[in-house]
């Protein structure tokens, strides 16, 4: 799948052009061990190491000899990531001493960088490729690309490719990929099957709503049970968004992606773990069907629910998987979801929220985001709010009666359907980057998974 590194061995027609990061402070040390020329060359051509400046030198017979990149050893990870797409095509190898943690940065960097988004428009794909840096963990790279991969491209398929039907397809190809088990609930069997929430925010589309079921690893394995939020389109049912804040909304099972991302991570290394996925697939669509403002639903819970909003959908999906997954007393319950935009007014497009009530968990999993370079933000599960959700006819309101704090009310809403007990963890997510940065271009984004597959490395690995 992924063709950015070289092939071994080598074919020795190929020449390799060694590409040697500098850090700033270290520039002067290192021209210092250079010939005069590459030193006249560099300071010439203004060279000072600056993060992302390059620098092509030409050797002897005048063909490209060696890429000097100005790269602060703190950021292995993006520091050298939007290379694939600035150098010309060849095959390059990193002249440094990298220790393994560095090398398998900058590996990852190298493969995350060299993403594109072809399903529409098929391009010659630029020869270009790295040679392995010696130290780096080849597989933790690979898996976690594939992953991150897999989330952007789920992400990036727009709606009328990517419906409920399509995002189970891609979970049953991910199943038979490393042999898990995969069960779809469809239809009118979600009502049969006590999964009242799914069925009502899915039955005003075309495409069937569903439940998605992954279960994979040893039966008596620590139990981790991962959730996903897989609205494949959000037009705000018959509370409809206003065309602006419905555009992106291909984007609404990006916490779905993650689930799956991060599965397919967990799998890969085989972490001794009895897995779990549940995905909630549906589309948030308008029709003489659908849902409506002041309906009551009653969840798989029992709990009713009054419909302030038909825009609050996730929760309402979540709500009944949760639940579920909160039957088997998962030793560890993460959920993932694009559901507010509240959180992203909080913390922007590139930090997901982050909520538990425990704070063990939490100090765990922040921890984790720090060291992978992956981060993330606690916001709290703000119990004093909890009559906000408060309805005069049902247990409960799918909206608060206060237009702040947004994301907190959703995770107090999610919240109702998670026993105390269990260590829950719940991100909300935008999966989309803004703007495009070193190795992470414009679109969708998988977003904490390295931080969390540490935790559960750590927390239930070997
Ligand atoms: N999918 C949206 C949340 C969203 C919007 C995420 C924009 C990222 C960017 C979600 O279903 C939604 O519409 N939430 C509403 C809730 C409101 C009606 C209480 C929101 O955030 O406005
Ligand atoms: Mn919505
Ligand atoms: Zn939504």
């Amino acid at each position: 799948m992924l063709d950015c590194f070289a092939p071994r061995p080598s074919p020795e027609t190929v020449p390799i052009v060694p590409i040697v990061p500098v850090g700033a402070a270290d520039l002067k040390k290192r021209l210092d061990a250079e010939a005069t020329r590459t030193v006249a060359w560099l300071e010439s051509t203004g060279f000072k190491a600056n993060p992302g400046q390059l620098a092509l030198l030409p050797g002897a017979t005048g063909r490209l000899a060696r890429v000097f990149v100005g790269a602060e050893p703190e950021d292995a990870l993006w520091s050298l990531a939007d290379l694939p797409s600035r150098l010309p095509a060849g095959r390059y190898s990193l002249d440094a001493k990298l220790d393994r943690r560095q090398a398998t940065r900058a590996a990852l960097g190298w493969a995350l960088g060299s993403y594109a988004f072809t399903r529409y428009r098929k391009r010659e794909r630029k020869a270009i490729d790295l040679v392995w840096p010696r130290e780096a963990d080849r597989d933790l790279v690979l898996h976690t690309a594939e992953a991150v991969y897999l989330v952007r491209d789920l992400v990036n398929t727009p709606a009328g490719d990517l419906g409920p039907a399509e995002l189970a397809a891609a979970a049953k190809a991910l199943a038979r990929k490393h042999r898990a088990t995969c069960s779809v609930i469809v239809g009118d069997a979600l009502v049969k099957q006590n999964y009242p929430m799914i069925h009502a925010v899915g039955k005003g589309s075309a495409q069937a709503p569903r439940l998605i079921d992954i279960a994979w690893g040893p039966a008596k394995g620590p139990r981790v049970t991962l959730v996903g939020k897989g609205v494949c389109f959000d037009s705000g049912g018959l509370d409809l968004k206003p065309s602006s804040g419905m555009k992106l909304m291909k984007k609404d099972m990006g916490g779905a992606a993650h689930a799956l991302g991060l599965a397919a991570m967990i799998m890969a290394a085989r972490l001794p773990v009895r897995l779990r996925v549940l995905i909630p697939a549906v589309e948030n669509m308008v029709s003489g069907n659908s849902f409506r403002p002041l309906d009551v639903l009653r969840t798989r819970k029992g709990l009713t629910v009054e419909i302030g909003n038909t825009d609050a959908e996730g929760r309402l999906i979540l709500a009944d998987a949760l639940a579920e997954a909160d039957r088997d007393k998962p030793d560890l319950l993460i959920d993932f979801a694009t559901l507010t935009g509240a959180a992203r007014v909080a913390l922007g497009p590139d930090l997901p929220a982050m909520f538990t009530d425990q704070d063990d968990l939490a100090a765990d999993l922040q921890r984790h985001a720090a060291a992978e370079a992956d981060p993330i933000w606690r916001l709290p599960l703000w119990r004093p709010y909890r009559p906000g959700l408060d309805s005069k006819v049902a247990d409960l309101n799918n909206i608060a009666d206060s237009s702040f704090a947004g994301a907190i009310y959703a995770a107090l809403f999610l919240k109702e359907f998670v026993s105390d007990g269990t260590p829950w963890a719940h991100f909300d997510l935008y999966a989309w980057n803004a703007r495009s940065r070193p190795g992470r271009p414009e679109g969708g984004e998988a977003m904490a998974l390295r931080g969390l597959f540490a935790l559960i490395k750590e927390r239930f690995g070997k």
